[in-house]
């Protein structure tokens, strides 16, 4: 199996940005993700290197996930068994364990995560568990969740008990199938993270929810496996996704911001940038849109491709291979990930 280095080039295009001003609902978790856009304020920088001085990533003295966490897994609609398998290998692949995947793995990727602290000294927990699953596969809140019904959801499971109330270790991933349409998706996020009211639900808890864009928006949410027909023409297309899903294949990047958020930012006031903590920039946001060296500016970086020309970045369990976004690295203060060539 021969692995090549190769060098894609992206060609570099401005959609209409999403306005925060636009969710005015504290409710919301105010994060944007659109892995086409590049930061908005180091667009132009390559690697961040030597930017430092424009990202004031601050600690505002909140907890992180330090123990080791739990994921509480709500399948939301229709969903095969290898499409759950694939999203669980990667879940599984980001602990590091005796059976450790090749580098660059998933559970090297983490280790940037695990660099975040909370006042105590406590690290970012590097075990994760998946913990319970449950299939939501009646659609109980319809084909059409808001952010608050997604809360609802979880308030279901966690009084009808599929699920504990976990309130130190748990957090609860809630993963919409291609159909059902979702709140703002696709138009201004691809997933989200924040915590459930105890008016909603009971209990504060940290969750992240993350959609399927196979059917409705791939050449936003699962770029750069899909790309909008107006680059298809002269430009490289789309890049092929590793395990042949492209819906499933872009949510795992996605999947993979949000947990580093969640564990680094449970309740929105530990590990973010910028002064409006409505509106915060967080270590995966920072890096949205860079997946190996030299990316930056709508342009990917250096990622592999394996023997069939299936794109990744990192090794998981099971033989397993993802693309996976960087995320912001505190000591180095830039970009990092362990497929890194210097
Ligand atoms: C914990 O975080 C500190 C500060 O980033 C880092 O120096 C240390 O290596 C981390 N420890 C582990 C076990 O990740």
């Amino acid at each position: 199996m021969s692995l090549a280095v190769v060098v894609i080039f992206l060609i570099f295009f401005q959609t209409t940005s999403a306005n925060p001003t636009s969710q005015s609902l504290n409710l919301h978790h105010p994060e944007y993700y659109n892995p086409m856009l590049p930061p908005s304020a180091l667009s132009s920088s390559k690697k961040y290197e030597g930017s430092s001085d424009l990202v004031h990533l601050r600690y505002h003295m909140g907890p992180v996930l330090s123990s080791p966490i739990n994921i509480y897994l709500i399948w939301y609609g229709k969903w095969t068994p290898p499409q759950k398998l694939l999203i669980k290998d990667f879940l599984l692949s980001i602990s590091a364990n005796h059976r450790a995947a090749a580098s660059p793995s998933v559970s090297e990727w983490w280790r940037t995560v695990s660099l975040y602290t909370d006042q105590t000294g406590a690290n970012v927990s590097r075990t994760i568990l998946v913990a319970g699953e449950y299939a939501d596969h009646r659609y109980s809140h319809g084909a059409h969740l808001t952010r608050l019904s997604i809360q609802q959801v979880i308030g279901n499971a966690v009084t009808a008990a599929p699920f504990p109330v976990d309130h130190k270790n748990g957090i609860y991933l809630i993963l919409t199938s291609s159909d059902v349409t979702v709140q703002d998706f696709c138009r201004a996020v691809c997933g989200f993270h924040y915590f459930t009211f105890p008016s909603m639900v009971g209990y504060t808890l940290p969750y992240a929810w993350v959609g399927n864009s196979g059917k409705q928006c791939p050449e936003v949410c699962a770029y750069p496996f899909a790309v909008p027909a107006y680059m298809g023409g002269g430009g490289p297309g789309a890049l092929s996704p590793p395990n042949g899903d492209v819906g499933v294949d872009g949510m795992i990047s996605v999947i993979g911001h949000e947990l580093a958020e969640l564990s680094s930012n449970p309740l929105v006031n530990a590990w973010y940038a910028g002064e409006d903590p409505t509106a915060p920039t967080e270590i995966g946001d920072l890096c949205e849109g860079l997946y190996g060296t030299g990316g930056g500016g709508g342009y990917i970086g250096q990622v592999m491709r394996d023997g069939k020309g299936k794109t990744f970045n990192l090794n998981g369990r099971r033989g397993r291979r993802f693309l996976v976004q960087w995320i912001w690295n505190p000591a180095l203060e830039a970009c990092a990930g362990p497929n890194a060539l210097d």
